[in-house]
């Protein structure tokens, strides 16, 4: 394979070549239902996306949403293209000029760009360290008068920790006792089969996010939601963004996947969970690295690469041109840490992890100054 040059972005160049394993995205590219397919076949043989979608979405859509999180109608769901368009009504209606957000580093940081964008400051928690997540205790310590939301990532995209139901209550009563909204951001929640609702402890307070993307394998239909008591909706509906409503055809698609979930999921997380302990084999006996979180509770870890004094952004351009396997650098996703590791997601067939499992001792020794 010629290794373009000067290298071009990495995104773009993935999309345009066959055979890329894709470990970069947390993405997954497993194989779900046919029904989602089928699904997107009908609507566009009926001609659905001809016409604007329903403001509200697709009969049944947000109900469903609803009981995969477990929640009654006092609950709203507003759809949009990906959490993330959800996320941006949300950020832009609770944070303005001065407002501060307690989160941590690493994060997911596009929702700390939607902070920044009203003005307000994502306060970051450094959590690069055991136990590999925040605590209600260190959310106290970061309050200021100009605290005004909490988020909690969990599990934690890209660690792979996962809070406990005692962590996720305590968290959820210090956010009640000062009256903030806390933001739970269950993308990953599926596949953490523990996993607490912040909502069980502090319903009047707690706004979900949830995403198609992962789970049911839609990230390129672009749909999420998130699900917030009467309240806060009523101050974020009026910043969603789509008001003629959500892509129909990634409507149904979700729809479908909610609707069979339960014939093809669990096959998919045994596939995840053969794939993490395929990639610690490499992992452990490669020297300088290791796994900070194991086993993760999402679809995604961090590999440690720090002692081996190789640039993770080398790594992924390496493994990417000479392997077309991508994985992620750790500067997208933290400004402090982003140089002691890359990011590997494993929601993929099992061949694209033996790639990788080849390739990862070679780049290291490869790109090694340790
Ligand atoms: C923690 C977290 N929240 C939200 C999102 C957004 O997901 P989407 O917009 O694809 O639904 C992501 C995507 O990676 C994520 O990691």
């Amino acid at each position: 394979m010629p290794v373009p040059s000067p290298k071009p972005d990495h995104f773009v160049w993935a999309h345009a070549q066959p055979g890329i394993a894709w470990m970069s995205q947390n993405t997954n590219t497993l194989p779900t239902t046919p029904r989602i397919d089928e699904a997107i076949r009908h609507a566009v043989e009926r001609g659905e996306h001809k016409l604007y979608p329903i403001q509200k979405g697709l009969p049944g859509l947000a109900e469903l949403v609803r009981q995969e999180l477990g929640l009654g109608p006092d609950f709203e769901v507003i759809l949009g293209h990906g959490g993330l368009e959800a996320l941006y009504a949300m950020n832009r209606a609770l944070f303005g000029p001065g407002d501060e957000v307690v989160c941590t580093d690493p994060s997911f940081l596009p929702i700390h760009a939607q902070i920044k964008l009203g003005g307000a400051k994502p306060v970051e928690l450094p959590i690069y360290h055991p136990p590999w997540k925040t605590s209600a205790d260190r959310i106290r310590e970061a309050l200021t008068p100009r605290t005004k939301g909490i988020l909690l990532i969990d599990p934690i995209n890209p660690l792979g920790t996962a809070y406990t139901r005692a962590e996720v209550r305590a968290i959820a009563e210090l956010a009640k006792e000062k009256g903030l909204p806390l933001i739970h951001d269950v993308t990953y929640r599926d596949f953490s089969p523990d996993a607490a609702l912040a909502t069980e402890f502090y319903p009047e307070g707690t706004i979900v996010v949830y995403s198609f993307s992962k789970n049911c394998g839609l990230a390129g239909m672009r749909i999420g939601a998130i699900a917030a008591p009467k309240a806060l909706y009523e101050r974020i509906k009026p910043f969603t963004v789509s008001t003629l409503g959500i892509n129909i055809l990634a409507q149904v698609a979700a729809k479908a996947a909610l609707e069979t979930k339960k014939e093809w999921w669990p096959r998919v997380l045994q596939q995840c969970q053969r794939n993490q302990a395929l990639i610690k084999q490499v992992v452990d006996k490669t020297p300088g690295c290791f796994l900070p979180v194991y086993p993760s509770f999402a679809n995604l870890f961090v590999i440690d690469t720090s002692a081996t004094g190789a640039s993770p952004a080398l790594i992924e351009e390496h493994l990417l041109f000479e392997h077309k396997v991508f994985v992620r650098g750790g500067g997208y996703l933290s400004p402090r840490f982003g140089e002691r590791f890359v990011r590997v997601s494993f929601s993929v067939p099992e061949e694209d992890v033996r790639r990788f499992a080849e390739a990862w001792p070679q780049a290291i020794e490869r790109l090694r100054k340790k």
